[in-house]
């Protein structure tokens, strides 16, 4: 299949465009495009037909259910059996936004959706291009993450034309994407809410709308795998990098010490290492990097604009960097200044998805600190991570 990819402009001329893929969902095609958390490879909720194409397009297991993308507040009505009172004030704190409501479902929405679950994952994106495709499309949009199953999510529609080109009809490319790690998902079926994802919108902000939250154990720790997760999506090892990925833990001059350490041994082993630091320490690994490589120049993500766009698109292709013994066998990837939870999130994927281009053997990274949202932050990097986290 050829998949047609359409450049968004953000402005009234995308309208024809947004009509078409409307049209193309309506008839049970895939489109992936924007949300403001992550691209979504969207589909019609109502048609069983499309989910099992998503999944896959995907190769996505079947049991992980579809979060349902609808365009207006009052849409719920339409795929929620009950909207309790607490899902009522979040969708008026939160919505349009990064929070993702599960309720009971209503019979037209299919099984096949909803991974065989009696309830529904219910999304409003902020995102205007979505609202408007939602909208165009007629029918509420079932839509994971545009990614193939255990990539990490795609933040740029060169991401989703990686994973899913020739498996779909379209991909509307809306540049990048602002907050970079998928929405929160509040589970409000039970007597309390209970964060079975945790995101932008954080356990605070929650709490101080709804009087008290749970958080789901799976959020937090090493998921038991006797223990079935609440959100399915959660039991899977997702967000993962080709590389094995190890978090250090600890006060940030002792963790870049141990780092450091631990590069050289790679290093020595004939590996190459990618690094995902802090502002403050990339000098630390700049300096190792000129040490293992004959020219200059850090990879890095903290100058965002031309030099950086061009840095990274002519960064060379998996494994050229060792294979031709050129360049360093260190590359730092700068993800903010240190307790900058937004820069952090914006980048982690696309940084992880740059690893694998460049074949690196594994990859080190410090811990982020806890400030903001930074509980997603950590829970998306200990995934990818494995849990592997060494305290210094
Ligand atoms: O930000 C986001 O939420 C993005 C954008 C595209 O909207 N979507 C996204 O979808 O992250 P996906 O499929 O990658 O993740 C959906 C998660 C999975 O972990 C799934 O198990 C959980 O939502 N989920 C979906 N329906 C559920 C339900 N009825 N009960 C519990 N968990 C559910
Ligand atoms: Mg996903």
């Amino acid at each position: 299949m050829d998949t047609e990819i359409v450049k968004l402009m953000r402005d009234a001329g995308d309208a024809p465009a947004i009509a078409r893929a409307g049209e193309v969902l309506r008839r049970g095609g895939l489109v992936a495009f924007p949300t403001e958390t992550v691209y979504g490879l969207g589909g019609n909720a109502l048609d069983p037909e499309a989910s099992r194409r998503i999944y896959a397009a995907k190769g996505r297991p079947s049991d992980n259910p579809l979060i349902v993308h609808i365009a207006e507040k009052e849409e719920i009505c339409g795929v929620a059996r009950e909207v309790p009172e607490a899902a009522l004030r979040l969708m008026d704190a939160f919505w349009p936004g990064p929070m993702t409501l599960v309720l009971p479902k209503k019979d037209v929405i299919p099984r096949e959706t909803t991974g065989g679950l009696d309830t529904v994952a219910v999304r409003l994106p902020s995102d205007e291009a979505a609202r408007a495709l939602i909208r165009a499309a007629g029918v509420p949009v079932a839509a994971p993450s545009a990614n193939a199953s255990g990539r990490p999510s795609p933040t740029r529609a060169e991401h989703v034309i990686e994973d899913l080109s020739g498996r779909i009809e379209m991909i509307l490319d809306g540049g990048e994407v602002g907050i970079g790690i998928e929405s929160t998902i509040i589970d409000l079926t039970g007597e309390e809410p209970e964060i079975l994802r945790p995101g932008r919108i954080t356990r605070e902000m929650i709490r101080q709308v709804c009087g008290s939250v749970a958080v789901d154990p799976a959020v937090t720790a090493a998921p038991d795998p006797d223990v079935r997760p609440r959100a399915p999506g959660m039991k899977y090892r997702h967000y993962a990098p080709k590389a094995p990925l190890t978090v250090f833990a600890g006060e940030p001059e002792k963790v870049a010490a141990e780092i450091v350490k631990r590069c050289r041994e790679e290093i020595s082993a004939g590996g190459c290492v990618g690094v995902l630091c802090s502002e403050e320490s990339l000098s630390v690994y700049g300096a190792l990097a000129e040490e293992f490589r004959g020219g200059s120049g850090v990879q890095t993500n903290a100058v965002e604009g031309p030099e950086r766009a061009a840095s990274v698109d002519h960064m060379p292709q998996e494994g050229t960097y060792a294979a031709r013994g050129e360049g360093s066998r260190i590359f730092p990837v700068c993800l903010g200044k240190r307790g900058d939870t937004a820069a952090a999130a914006h980048r982690l994927y696309r940084a992880l998805r740059e690893f694998d281009g460049m074949g690196v053997t594994r990859i080190f990274a410090e811990m982020p600190e806890e400030r903001d949202f930074s509980e997603a932050l950590i829970n998306r990097l200990l995934k990818a991570a494995g849990y592997n986290v060494i305290p210094v």
